[in-house]
């Protein structure tokens, strides 16, 4: 049983709103990728020794992946969190203890519980700020965006992290080859403040169960044993025909509350699952090929880390500037899908 206390001011910690703010916005970015980086010939070589074929060039082809990143034991989404809420809250020049609330988006957690966010909070040695995860797949950072901004913006946080983190090597079948080439590891992070201007100007979440087992992990933990099947499954080509149509709904959606048109999209940041679906979503929206910030080549689908990770290397690279506006969309199990259009 731990015996570590609680200090008294942490433990009464209740943050009041900010006099004029209405509003969040991004302060800082960060993110982190395992060192190991796993080429497309790499997975051709893994899965040749199971006799199973696939080729750079069916995957280039199909999805745009060239490479991904593996976690190796021991690194955890809490591990891979840790470091991108650390750079996050670096480039915000904040300190942990800045922070209010730790949101964070993973589908794979490093245990049942305590929640990921938890795991993060107590590494980053901060206590007593609200911590929890939020679970809904490949949309997770676009749902944990939109619960930060929604609790900064009625007064119960003032400096949030929003962190993505997965591990999405540990839910792959290897002999699965229309599964295990897509998927990759890795972390994002942003640091959301309150703010009298926006930051966050529209946001809209959907959900649709009647889809949840096109994209799942059908397994649960029962009694000591693991009942079901704990690798994930995916019908390809059933998610890609949803995707492409949700998310231009979404994106057409947060543009009307937003009260503008597509016009003022400077970046788009989707999801990374597919280069042809992003394409084609960036084609509704008329926006060029060029306003696309794509990673997916370099880090596979890497699930709720996908769009945090995109962002942070888009600012870093300085591909993104201040003062621009992105539209971030998430799609993916549940089936879920929502889209959040940020000013930079
Ligand atoms: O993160 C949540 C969101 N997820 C997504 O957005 C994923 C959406 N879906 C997709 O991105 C695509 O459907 C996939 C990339 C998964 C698949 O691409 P596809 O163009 O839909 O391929 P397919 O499933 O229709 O398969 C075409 C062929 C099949 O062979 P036959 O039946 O035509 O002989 C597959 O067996 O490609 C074969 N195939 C492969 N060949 C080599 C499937 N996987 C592989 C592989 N290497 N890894």
């Amino acid at each position: 049983m731990s015996t570590r206390q609680t200090d008294d001011k942490a433990s009464s910690f209740s943050p009041s709103p900010v006099s004029g703010a209405r509003y969040s916005r991004i302060a800082g970015t960060g993110s982190c990728l395992p060192s190991n980086r796993v080429t497309n010939q790499d997975m051709v070589d893994r899965l040749a020794r199971d006799g199973i074929a696939t080729s750079d060039e069916w995957i280039v082809e199909r999805t745009g992946i060239r490479a991904r990143h593996f976690a190796d034991e021991g690194v955890t989404s809490s591990v891979l969190g840790v470091e991108a809420a650390r750079r996050a809250l670096d480039a915000a020049g904040l300190a942990p203890s800045d922070i209010d609330l730790i949101v964070c988006a993973t589908s794979t957690p490093d245990m049942v519980f305590p929640s990921t966010a938890c795991l993060i909070q107590r590494e980053l040695g901060v206590h007593g700020c609200p911590a929890f995860d939020v679970q809904a797949v490949c949309s997770g950072f676009v749902y944990a965006l939109t619960v930060a901004d929604a609790m900064i913006r009625t007064g119960s946080a003032r400096r949030t992290l929003v962190i993505g983190a997965e591990v999405f090597s540990r839910l792959l079948d290897f002999k699965d080859r229309t599964t295990c080439v897509l998927f990759g590891d890795g972390a994002g992070a942003v640091v959301l403040e309150a703010s009298d201007q926006p930051g966050v100007v529209a946001s809209r979440l959907h959900a649709d169960g009647r889809y949840a087992d096109i994209l799942n992990v059908p397994a649960a933990i029962s009694c000591g044993s693991i009942l079901g099947d704990p690798t994930l499954k995916m019908d390809g080509q059933a998610v890609f025909k949803l995707a492409v149509g949700v998310l231009d709904k979404a994106a057409h959606e947060v543009l009307e509350v937003a009260g503008r048109d597509e016009s003022c999209i400077d970046w788009l940041i989707p999801h990374q699952a597919n280069l042809r679906i992003m394409q084609g979503t960036a084609r509704k929206l008329r926006l060029g090929l060029d306003k696309i910030v794509v990673t997916v080549d370099q880090h596979g689908n890497t699930s709720a880390a996908s769009i945090p990770l995109a962002l942070d290397h888009a600012v870093r690279s300085g591909q993104i500037q201040r003062g621009q506006t992105l539209l971030l969309e998430g799609v993916g199990g549940g089936f879920t899908w929502g889209a959040v259009l940020v000013d930079y």
